[in-house]
């Protein structure tokens, strides 16, 4: 019996991840909530269906790159058992014609030291997309002792999670900015609700995006079930969809976070970053104007890498800007051809789920 599972952070020694599948992939129907979610002039829009089969093979051959690099450099990989998501799934309280993917595993899993908590997810087309990674929790389960293995309450998702009629005709760009600024969103008070992908962990202190996809009341539950934790919730008002805090807010090391240009962290929330002389600096640049096609993320997916210590990060080999900025602060970057992954929900980061990186819970802000 050895220990498998153990992570407090996202830049630590990493020695054991699991690296998502884009078998079975479907652009899920509308939803309550999903419309808002997908940019106005989004080519997505009205979508829905399985993925092109030919976009699913070149997905996993970018997964499959990105797992060999990781296992050409001692990292143990491995891979959920993909679901076949193109048939109805419903629950008492709502049905949807189809699942999504076991692509972001980010979205999904967070580890938490040595306990993985699948997360409390706000799409009902995602409701039952943690069964793809069961099989390996079962894993970790029978070969490590303490692992603890954990489901965050379900959340129901019936209409009253949602606002209904929140765009009844389309708004501007503005007023969506504003909207965001005002911290109203689609997603209602009803109930916690809340993607793992909006958790940034940095050991004792937790750093949750308040958006889209986590509500306030998620922050209430979190505070609640980590009492040992620091729970803050953070904003990025200039980001118009705010999902998911990882092409946002990444931290490369100890003391180093790149912030988005054009989400940065308000003054307000900086302090705490300040006072500890954490450095946070604005993001390079993306090296394209477009994200792929039939693509949800925006292009700043440029900056979703994924640290494997404190000195070497994996990113996207076309984002040279980054991968010259990742230089001058002092990182080592291994680029890894990705960017046909990224319609299904996103980059290096979102991609993979920490099982195992080396190190204790630190308190980097005393
Ligand atoms: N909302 C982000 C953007 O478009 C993408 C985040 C994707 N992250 C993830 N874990 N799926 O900039």
């Amino acid at each position: 019996m050895t220990k498998i599972v153990n992570s407090w952070n996202d830049f630590d020694p990493l020695k054991r991840v699991i690296v998502g599948k884009a078998d079975f992939s479907v652009i899920p129907d509308e939803e309550p909530a999903t419309s808002e979610k997908v940019p106005v002039d989004s080519e997505m829009r009205g979508m829905w269906g399985p993925r092109p089969t030919e976009t699913v093979e070149k997905a996993n051959a970018a997964l499959d790159r990105l797992a060999k690099e990781l296992e050409s450099r001692g990292v143990i990989v491995d891979r959920p058992t993909p679901i076949q998501w193109n048939q109805a799934m419903g629950t008492p309280d709502f049905r949807v014609p189809s699942g999504m993917t076991q692509m972001p595993p980010r979205d999904i899993l967070l580890t938490m030291g040595n306990e993985i908590m699948a997360s409390a997810n706000s799409f009902r087309c995602r409701y039952f997309e943690y069964l793809a990674y069961w099989p390996l929790m079962n894993q970790y389960f029978e070969e490590d002792p303490e692992f603890k293995w954990t489901q965050a309450p379900r959340p129901r998702l019936t209409d009253k999670s949602y606002k209904h009629n929140y765009y009844d005709e389309q708004i501007s760009l503005e007023e969506r900015l504003e909207r965001t600024a005002n911290l109203d969103f689609v997603t209602t008070e009803a109930e916690p609700m809340w993607d793992a992908a909006d958790v940034l962990r940095l050991g004792k202190d937790l750093f949750i995006q308040h958006g889209l996809t986590t509500n306030r009341k998620a922050m209430e539950w979190f505070k609640r079930y980590y009492p040992e934790h620091r729970i803050h919730a953070v904003n990025f008002p200039g980001d118009p969809y705010p999902i998911h805090i990882d092409a946002t807010f990444v931290p490369l090391r100890p003391g180093l976070i790149i912030n988005n240009p054009e989400r940065r962290l308000p003054e307000e929330q900086r302090k705490i970053f300040e006072a500890n002389d954490w450095q946070i600096v604005d993001a390079a640049q993306p090296s394209h104007s477009e994200p792929p096609p039939l693509c949800y993320s925006s292009v700043w997916l440029s900056m979703n890498c994924l640290v494997l210590d404190h000195k070497n990060v994996i990113i996207e080999a076309s984002e040279v800007h980054q991968a010259e900025q990742m230089e001058k602060l002092g990182m080592n970057p291994i680029p890894v051809d990705f960017r046909d992954a990224y319609a299904f929900g996103g980059g290096l980061h979102c991609a993979t789920a920490d099982v195992y990186r080396e190190g204790d819970c630190e308190d980097y802000f005393p």
